[in-house]
Protein backbone atom coordinates (compact mmCIF):
# COMPACT_ATOMS: atom_id res chain seq x y z
CA UNK A 1 0.00 0.00 0.00
CA UNK A 2 1.21 3.26 -0.73
CA UNK A 3 0.81 7.04 0.80
CA UNK A 4 -0.06 9.40 -2.27
CA UNK A 5 0.66 13.34 -1.86
CA UNK A 6 -0.90 15.54 -3.92
CA UNK A 7 1.82 18.48 -4.20
CA UNK A 8 4.41 16.46 -3.45
CA UNK A 9 7.23 18.59 -5.27
CA UNK A 10 5.79 21.98 -3.36
CA UNK A 11 7.22 23.34 -0.64
CA UNK A 12 5.63 21.45 2.49
CA UNK A 13 4.69 18.64 -0.03
CA UNK A 14 8.34 18.15 -0.57
CA UNK A 15 9.54 17.50 2.85
CA UNK A 16 6.80 15.63 3.68
CA UNK A 17 7.43 12.89 1.07
CA UNK A 18 11.73 12.81 2.08
CA UNK A 19 10.26 11.89 5.62
CA UNK A 20 6.95 9.57 4.45
CA UNK A 21 10.71 7.72 3.19
CA UNK A 22 12.38 8.06 5.43
CA UNK A 23 10.06 6.12 7.99
CA UNK A 24 10.16 3.52 5.39
CA UNK A 25 6.40 4.23 3.52
CA UNK A 26 6.03 3.74 -0.28
CA UNK A 27 5.23 6.93 -1.60
CA UNK A 28 3.28 8.11 -4.84
CA UNK A 29 3.86 11.54 -5.87
CA UNK A 30 1.23 13.92 -7.92
CA UNK A 31 2.13 17.85 -8.50
CA UNK A 32 1.17 19.56 -11.53
CA UNK A 33 4.92 21.22 -11.35
CA UNK A 34 2.92 24.81 -11.70
CA UNK A 35 4.71 25.72 -8.55
CA UNK A 36 6.74 22.61 -7.43
CA UNK A 37 10.10 21.51 -8.50
CA UNK A 38 11.31 18.06 -10.26
CA UNK A 39 13.99 18.37 -8.03
CA UNK A 40 12.21 18.20 -5.19
CA UNK A 41 10.64 15.04 -6.09
CA UNK A 42 12.27 12.34 -3.95
CA UNK A 43 13.95 10.19 -6.33
CA UNK A 44 12.63 7.09 -5.01
CA UNK A 45 9.07 8.45 -4.84
CA UNK A 46 6.75 7.44 -8.22
CA UNK A 47 6.08 10.58 -9.43
CA UNK A 48 3.15 11.45 -11.67
CA UNK A 49 3.16 14.80 -13.34
CA UNK A 50 -0.73 16.07 -13.62
CA UNK A 51 -3.10 18.10 -12.36
CA UNK A 52 -5.85 16.73 -9.33
CA UNK A 53 -8.65 18.72 -11.18
CA UNK A 54 -8.34 16.14 -14.52
CA UNK A 55 -10.76 12.98 -13.35
CA UNK A 56 -9.31 10.93 -16.38
CA UNK A 57 -5.61 11.34 -15.14
CA UNK A 58 -6.79 11.35 -11.46
CA UNK A 59 -8.39 7.85 -12.28
CA UNK A 60 -5.53 6.86 -14.02
CA UNK A 61 -3.18 7.19 -11.29
CA UNK A 62 -5.81 5.73 -8.50
CA UNK A 63 -5.96 2.48 -11.03
CA UNK A 64 -2.24 1.78 -11.18
CA UNK A 65 -1.21 2.30 -7.44
CA UNK A 66 -2.52 0.67 -4.44
CA UNK A 67 -3.42 4.10 -2.61
CA UNK A 68 -4.08 3.88 1.46
CA UNK A 69 -4.13 7.47 2.38
CA UNK A 70 -3.53 10.77 1.10
CA UNK A 71 -1.88 14.00 2.03
CA UNK A 72 -3.19 16.90 0.13
CA UNK A 73 -0.71 19.88 -0.25
CA UNK A 74 -1.82 20.87 -3.99
CA UNK A 75 -3.33 24.07 -3.45
CA UNK A 76 -2.78 27.64 -4.64
CA UNK A 77 -2.04 29.48 -1.75
CA UNK A 78 -0.62 33.44 -1.92
CA UNK A 79 -2.85 35.62 0.19
CA UNK A 80 -2.43 38.91 -1.97
CA UNK A 81 -3.05 36.96 -5.17
CA UNK A 82 -5.81 35.03 -3.91
CA UNK A 83 -7.78 38.60 -3.51
CA UNK A 84 -7.11 39.83 -7.43
CA UNK A 85 -8.15 36.29 -8.72
CA UNK A 86 -10.19 34.66 -6.55
CA UNK A 87 -11.86 32.40 -9.13
CA UNK A 88 -8.23 30.93 -9.60
CA UNK A 89 -8.57 29.65 -6.19
CA UNK A 90 -11.99 28.29 -6.20
CA UNK A 91 -11.13 26.43 -9.08
CA UNK A 92 -7.69 24.85 -8.20
CA UNK A 93 -8.33 25.20 -4.33
CA UNK A 94 -12.38 23.80 -4.34
CA UNK A 95 -12.94 22.24 -7.16
CA UNK A 96 -9.40 20.16 -6.64
CA UNK A 97 -10.67 18.64 -3.76
CA UNK A 98 -13.74 18.29 -4.87
CA UNK A 99 -12.29 15.68 -7.43
CA UNK A 100 -9.58 14.34 -4.74
CA UNK A 101 -12.79 13.12 -2.53
CA UNK A 102 -14.61 11.45 -5.98
CA UNK A 103 -11.09 9.72 -6.51
CA UNK A 104 -11.35 8.63 -2.45
CA UNK A 105 -14.70 7.18 -2.81
CA UNK A 106 -14.54 5.54 -6.13
CA UNK A 107 -11.18 3.93 -5.17
CA UNK A 108 -12.30 3.48 -1.31
CA UNK A 109 -9.79 5.52 0.18
CA UNK A 110 -9.87 5.70 4.02
CA UNK A 111 -7.44 8.62 5.17
CA UNK A 112 -6.69 11.78 4.13
CA UNK A 113 -4.49 14.56 6.07
CA UNK A 114 -5.22 18.06 4.61
CA UNK A 115 -3.00 21.14 5.06
CA UNK A 116 -5.16 23.88 5.62
CA UNK A 117 -4.21 26.82 6.87
CA UNK A 118 -3.96 29.92 9.90
CA UNK A 119 -5.69 31.89 7.41
CA UNK A 120 -9.63 30.31 8.24
CA UNK A 121 -9.10 32.44 11.55
CA UNK A 122 -8.80 35.82 10.03
CA UNK A 123 -8.32 38.30 12.90
CA UNK A 124 -9.11 37.26 16.29
CA UNK A 125 -8.55 39.27 19.56
CA UNK A 126 -7.84 36.31 21.61
CA UNK A 127 -4.04 34.80 21.37
CA UNK A 128 -2.90 32.04 21.26
CA UNK A 129 -5.57 31.05 18.75
CA UNK A 130 -7.27 27.52 19.59
CA UNK A 131 -9.24 25.08 17.05
CA UNK A 132 -12.64 26.37 18.38
CA UNK A 133 -11.91 29.85 17.86
CA UNK A 134 -14.24 31.38 15.14
CA UNK A 135 -13.94 30.93 11.57
CA UNK A 136 -13.39 34.25 9.94
CA UNK A 137 -11.03 34.52 6.80
CA UNK A 138 -10.29 37.79 5.61
CA UNK A 139 -9.32 36.70 2.08
CA UNK A 140 -10.15 34.27 -0.50
CA UNK A 141 -6.99 32.10 0.12
CA UNK A 142 -8.12 31.59 3.74
CA UNK A 143 -12.34 31.17 2.40
CA UNK A 144 -10.93 28.34 0.13
CA UNK A 145 -9.09 26.16 2.88
CA UNK A 146 -12.13 26.57 4.79
CA UNK A 147 -14.58 25.52 2.35
CA UNK A 148 -12.54 22.87 1.54
CA UNK A 149 -12.08 21.43 5.20
CA UNK A 150 -15.90 21.53 5.15
CA UNK A 151 -16.44 19.50 2.15
CA UNK A 152 -13.92 16.74 3.41
CA UNK A 153 -15.84 16.72 6.78
CA UNK A 154 -19.51 16.79 4.63
CA UNK A 155 -18.20 13.68 2.88
CA UNK A 156 -16.85 12.52 6.00
CA UNK A 157 -20.28 12.00 6.71
CA UNK A 158 -21.80 10.74 3.97
CA UNK A 159 -18.91 8.03 3.13
CA UNK A 160 -16.16 6.19 4.71
CA UNK A 161 -13.31 8.56 5.33
CA UNK A 162 -11.44 10.04 7.70
CA UNK A 163 -9.58 13.16 7.98
CA UNK A 164 -7.72 15.18 9.44
CA UNK A 165 -7.27 18.99 8.73
CA UNK A 166 -3.55 20.64 9.84
CA UNK A 167 -4.15 24.94 10.35
CA UNK A 168 -0.45 25.61 9.92
CA UNK A 169 1.04 29.25 11.70
CA UNK A 170 3.75 30.48 9.61
CA UNK A 171 5.82 27.39 7.95
CA UNK A 172 9.79 28.11 7.67
CA UNK A 173 13.71 26.32 7.53
CA UNK A 174 14.49 23.46 5.11
CA UNK A 175 15.50 19.76 5.58
CA UNK A 176 18.16 20.01 8.70
CA UNK A 177 20.65 18.13 6.13
CA UNK A 178 19.93 20.84 3.03
CA UNK A 179 19.12 18.63 0.71
CA UNK A 180 15.60 20.11 -0.09
CA UNK A 181 14.26 23.69 0.93
CA UNK A 182 12.20 26.36 0.21
CA UNK A 183 11.97 28.08 -3.46
CA UNK A 184 9.19 30.18 -4.35
CA UNK A 185 8.78 32.50 -7.30
CA UNK A 186 7.61 35.12 -6.52
CA UNK A 187 9.29 34.72 -2.87
CA UNK A 188 6.88 36.64 -0.53
CA UNK A 189 7.38 34.85 2.69
CA UNK A 190 9.46 36.88 5.31
CA UNK A 191 12.16 34.42 6.19
CA UNK A 192 13.20 34.06 2.95
CA UNK A 193 12.93 37.40 1.33
CA UNK A 194 15.15 38.31 3.93
CA UNK A 195 17.79 35.72 3.42
CA UNK A 196 17.31 36.86 -0.25
CA UNK A 197 18.17 40.65 0.53
CA UNK A 198 21.30 38.58 2.92
CA UNK A 199 22.60 36.90 -0.74
CA UNK A 200 22.22 40.39 -2.42
CA UNK A 201 19.25 38.93 -4.85
CA UNK A 202 17.34 42.25 -3.52
CA UNK A 203 18.47 45.89 -2.30
CA UNK A 204 16.74 45.20 1.20
CA UNK A 205 14.30 43.66 3.39
CA UNK A 206 10.91 45.87 3.52
CA UNK A 207 9.41 45.94 6.91
CA UNK A 208 5.76 46.00 5.66
CA UNK A 209 4.11 48.69 8.41
CA UNK A 210 5.62 49.95 12.13
CA UNK A 211 2.75 51.22 14.31
CA UNK A 212 0.50 47.67 14.91
CA UNK A 213 -0.41 47.23 18.81
CA UNK A 214 2.71 45.26 19.22
CA UNK A 215 5.90 45.66 21.36
CA UNK A 216 7.85 46.83 18.82
CA UNK A 217 5.52 48.06 16.39
CA UNK A 218 5.73 45.13 14.22
CA UNK A 219 3.88 42.12 13.42
CA UNK A 220 4.23 38.85 15.14
CA UNK A 221 3.79 35.49 14.01
CA UNK A 222 4.72 32.30 15.12
CA UNK A 223 6.94 30.28 12.76
CA UNK A 224 7.18 26.35 12.92
CA UNK A 225 10.16 24.41 11.70
CA UNK A 226 8.89 22.35 8.52
CA UNK A 227 10.37 18.93 9.87
CA UNK A 228 8.11 19.46 12.74
CA UNK A 229 5.09 20.26 10.68
CA UNK A 230 6.08 17.39 9.12
CA UNK A 231 5.99 15.09 12.12
CA UNK A 232 2.61 16.18 12.93
CA UNK A 233 1.52 14.82 9.59
CA UNK A 234 3.13 11.27 9.91
CA UNK A 235 1.67 11.23 13.93
CA UNK A 236 -2.07 12.66 12.49
CA UNK A 237 -1.80 9.15 10.13
CA UNK A 238 -0.92 7.10 12.33
CA UNK A 239 -3.74 8.16 14.70
CA UNK A 240 -6.22 7.87 11.90
CA UNK A 241 -4.74 4.42 11.06
CA UNK A 242 -4.74 3.21 14.48
CA UNK A 243 -9.00 4.26 14.70
CA UNK A 244 -8.72 8.10 15.83
CA UNK A 245 -11.85 10.09 14.51
CA UNK A 246 -11.25 12.76 12.68
CA UNK A 247 -10.06 15.80 13.54
CA UNK A 248 -8.54 19.78 13.28
CA UNK A 249 -5.30 20.59 14.75
CA UNK A 250 -3.51 24.00 15.01
CA UNK A 251 0.40 23.35 14.39
CA UNK A 252 3.11 26.28 15.12
CA UNK A 253 5.59 27.14 17.73
CA UNK A 254 2.90 28.71 20.38
CA UNK A 255 5.96 31.52 20.52
CA UNK A 256 5.81 34.91 18.30
CA UNK A 257 8.21 36.59 16.95
CA UNK A 258 8.11 40.74 15.43
CA UNK A 259 9.52 41.06 12.05
CA UNK A 260 12.05 42.98 13.65
CA UNK A 261 13.25 40.50 15.45
CA UNK A 262 13.09 38.04 12.70
CA UNK A 263 15.57 40.44 11.41
CA UNK A 264 18.22 40.86 14.22
CA UNK A 265 18.07 36.72 14.39
CA UNK A 266 18.70 36.56 10.61
CA UNK A 267 21.67 38.87 10.83
CA UNK A 268 22.71 37.18 13.94
CA UNK A 269 22.86 33.64 12.08
CA UNK A 270 24.16 34.98 8.54
CA UNK A 271 27.07 37.64 10.09
CA UNK A 272 26.13 39.80 7.33
CA UNK A 273 24.45 43.25 8.03
CA UNK A 274 21.49 42.76 6.20
CA UNK A 275 19.82 46.14 4.56
CA UNK A 276 16.48 47.18 6.29
CA UNK A 277 14.26 49.73 4.69
CA UNK A 278 10.88 50.88 6.21
CA UNK A 279 7.60 50.64 4.39
CA UNK A 280 3.62 50.66 4.29
CA UNK A 281 1.31 48.43 6.31
CA UNK A 282 0.47 44.98 3.49
CA UNK A 283 -2.81 44.85 3.64
CA UNK A 284 -5.04 42.06 4.86
CA UNK A 285 -1.91 41.56 7.78
CA UNK A 286 -3.34 40.78 11.16
CA UNK A 287 -0.82 42.05 13.98
CA UNK A 288 -0.81 39.13 15.90
CA UNK A 289 -1.28 35.82 15.11
CA UNK A 290 0.16 32.85 17.47
CA UNK A 291 -1.20 29.49 17.94
CA UNK A 292 -2.07 27.19 20.49
CA UNK A 293 -0.70 23.91 19.81
CA UNK A 294 -1.81 22.18 22.88
CA UNK A 295 -4.50 19.96 21.68
CA UNK A 296 -1.67 18.75 18.41
CA UNK A 297 0.90 17.99 21.82
CA UNK A 298 -2.18 15.86 23.72
CA UNK A 299 -3.94 14.25 21.33
CA UNK A 300 -1.26 13.51 18.34
CA UNK A 301 1.45 13.36 20.83
CA UNK A 302 3.50 15.91 18.96
CA UNK A 303 6.54 17.48 20.58
CA UNK A 304 8.07 19.68 18.33
CA UNK A 305 11.75 19.42 18.87
CA UNK A 306 13.46 22.29 16.08
CA UNK A 307 11.44 25.34 18.05
CA UNK A 308 14.65 27.61 18.40
CA UNK A 309 13.80 30.27 15.88
CA UNK A 310 17.77 30.66 15.34
CA UNK A 311 17.94 26.74 14.18
CA UNK A 312 14.68 27.64 12.49
CA UNK A 313 16.93 30.90 10.08
CA UNK A 314 19.72 28.66 9.96
CA UNK A 315 18.54 25.78 8.49
CA UNK A 316 17.03 28.08 5.67
CA UNK A 317 20.03 29.66 5.56
CA UNK A 318 21.90 26.48 5.02
CA UNK A 319 19.61 25.64 2.07
CA UNK A 320 19.77 29.35 0.19
CA UNK A 321 23.75 29.68 0.86
CA UNK A 322 24.13 26.28 -1.03
CA UNK A 323 21.11 27.22 -3.42
CA UNK A 324 21.05 31.06 -4.12
CA UNK A 325 19.22 30.18 -7.29
CA UNK A 326 16.47 27.61 -5.69
CA UNK A 327 16.04 24.34 -7.52
CA UNK A 328 15.90 24.89 -11.80
CA UNK A 329 16.70 28.69 -12.20
N1 LIG B 1 6.74 40.83 6.00
C1 LIG B 1 7.52 41.98 5.86
N2 LIG B 1 8.26 42.12 4.72
C2 LIG B 1 8.28 41.18 3.74
C3 LIG B 1 7.49 40.02 3.88
C4 LIG B 1 6.72 39.87 5.04
O1 LIG B 1 7.52 42.85 6.73
O2 LIG B 1 8.97 41.39 2.71
C5 LIG B 1 5.93 40.66 7.21
C6 LIG B 1 4.45 40.53 6.92
O3 LIG B 1 3.85 41.80 6.83
C7 LIG B 1 3.99 39.72 8.13
C8 LIG B 1 5.20 38.84 8.46
O4 LIG B 1 6.30 39.46 7.82
O5 LIG B 1 3.75 40.57 9.20
C9 LIG B 1 5.07 37.43 7.95
O6 LIG B 1 4.70 37.48 6.57
P1 LIG B 1 4.70 36.21 5.63
O7 LIG B 1 4.30 36.67 4.26
O8 LIG B 1 5.98 35.47 5.77
O9 LIG B 1 3.58 35.28 6.25
P2 LIG B 1 2.04 35.61 6.57
O10 LIG B 1 1.95 35.67 8.07
O11 LIG B 1 1.49 36.72 5.82
O12 LIG B 1 1.35 34.32 5.95
C10 LIG B 1 1.32 33.08 6.57
C11 LIG B 1 1.24 32.01 5.49
C12 LIG B 1 -0.05 32.10 4.72
C13 LIG B 1 -1.20 32.10 5.68
C14 LIG B 1 -1.04 33.16 6.72
C15 LIG B 1 -2.10 33.08 7.77
O13 LIG B 1 2.33 32.12 4.61
O14 LIG B 1 -0.15 31.01 3.85
O15 LIG B 1 0.19 33.03 7.39
O16 LIG B 1 -2.48 34.37 8.12
F1 LIG B 1 -2.35 32.32 5.02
Amino acid sequence: MSILVLGGAGYVGSHAVYQLIDQGSEVVVIDNLQSGHRGAVHPKANFYEGDIRSREFMRSVFEKENIEAILHFAANSLVGESMTEPLKYYDNNVFGTQIVLEMMKEFNVKYIIFSSTAAVYGEQKVVPIKEDAATLPTNTYGETKLTMEKMIAWCEKAFDLKYVSLRYFNVAAARSDGQIGEDHNPETHLIPVILEAALGKRPAITVFGQDYDTPDGTCIRDYIHVEDLIEAHLLALAFLQNGGESNVFNLGSSQGFSVKEIIETAKEVTGIDIPVQLGERRSGDPSTLIASSEKARSVLGWNPKRTSIHQIISDAWNWHQHHPNGYER
